[in-house]
């Protein structure tokens, strides 16, 4: 989406692309540490959100989108509400999912936290799934192949793939470029190439779930979407915030906390940007059949013979 204004001469040589994405990916890879002593039972969900993207702050990135805290049923892009007061519950499976970003150089990663334990053969699936997935990744190999390993090691613990989620390339300045690679065997014979970074995220779910997620009707994270004429002096300022802020990254309505009065004014502001069509909505997305999900995702630079594992 910024591709027009972009200009190539300030894209990044392949090493320092390399050198760049090492970087962002240690952050994240350190977030994701973190993660797993701060997301549990009790803990409010702002403070876990603040404490994850501080840290990504203090290492000098930004994050990469909102980190996603989203819990069984809710596969991805729950982000914590401006003043939420949500508290993770006593039981359930929480996909952390969260990226660094520093001039236009960007990482994404994912784990699935059990809160009582009780879920582990659900999130070894997916982490069975990745460790496979990673253990095919090299240039020349088709994202279908990479798709087989993931159903493979999925329905052998007794579960199911999501099949309309999946990893993606990274690129300069972009989160989720082609190539789309599958959760299944899709049939798509798009080969890696030596140099690209990728990732992946399997996404599996019980035998009762669809295998597939839909769109909920609440959003808390945005992105610019393009011009649009507002005339709603609380709207206009939002707009102005986020255009200077948050140009070409997803944001979260708690990261304009203070743009406008009150909590009411800013959520009022967003849904008019949002029907004006100068915001784009990323709404939560929930397994179909409400099942719960796990998830597991990592960064990856694809070599000649293998790849390097970069979160
Ligand atoms: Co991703």
């Amino acid at each position: 989406m910024i591709d027009d204004w972009m200009d190539e001469a300030e894209k990044p040589s392949r090493e320092a692309m390399e050198k760049g994405a090492r970087e962002a990916g240690a952050v994240a890879h350190a977030a994701l540490d973190m993660a797993r002593s701060i997301v549990k039972p009790g803990a409010k969900y702002i403070d876990a959100a603040n404490a994850l993207e501080s840290l990504i702050k203090e290492k000098g990135f930004e994050p990469a989108f909102p980190v996603n805290l989203s819990l069984n049923e809710q596969a991805a892009h729950y982000t914590p509400s401006l003043d939420d007061t949500l508290k993770f519950p006593d039981s359930g499976l929480v996909k952390v999912d969260l990226g660094a970003s520093k001039g236009g150089i960007l990482s994404d990663c994912a784990i699935t936290v059990d809160l009582s334990g009780s879920m582990q053969e659900l999130v070894a699936a997916t982490e069975e799934a990745l460790a496979a997935a990673i253990s095919t990744v090299k240039a020349g190999v088709k994202v279908s192949a990479i798709g087989q390993e993931i159903e493979a090691a999925i329905t052998k613990r007794g579960f199911k793939p999501i099949e309309n989620l999946g990893g993606h390339g990274v690129q300069f300045h972009d989160l989720h470029s082609s190539p789309f690679i599958p959760n299944y065997d899709n049939g798509d014979d798009t080969e890696l190439e030596e140099g690209e970074i990728i990732a992946i995220e399997p996404f599996a779910t019980t035998k009762e779930g669809r295998g597939a997620v839909a769109n909920s009707d609440t959003w808390e994270i945005y992105s610019l979407a393009g011009d649009a004429l507002v005339r709603q002096p609380d709207a206009r300022a939002v707009l102005k915030e986020v255009s200077a802020r948050y140009p070409s990254e997803p944001f979260a309505a708690r990261w304009l906390s203070g743009v406008v009065g009150s909590r009411f004014s800013l959520y009022s502001a967003l849904r008019a940007l949002v029907s004006a069509g100068a915001l784009e909505p990323h709404p939560t997305l929930i397994e179909m059949n409400g099942a719960v999900v796990s998830q597991k995702e990592a960064t990856l630079l694809v070599t000649k013979d293998s790849c390097e594992v970069l979160t």
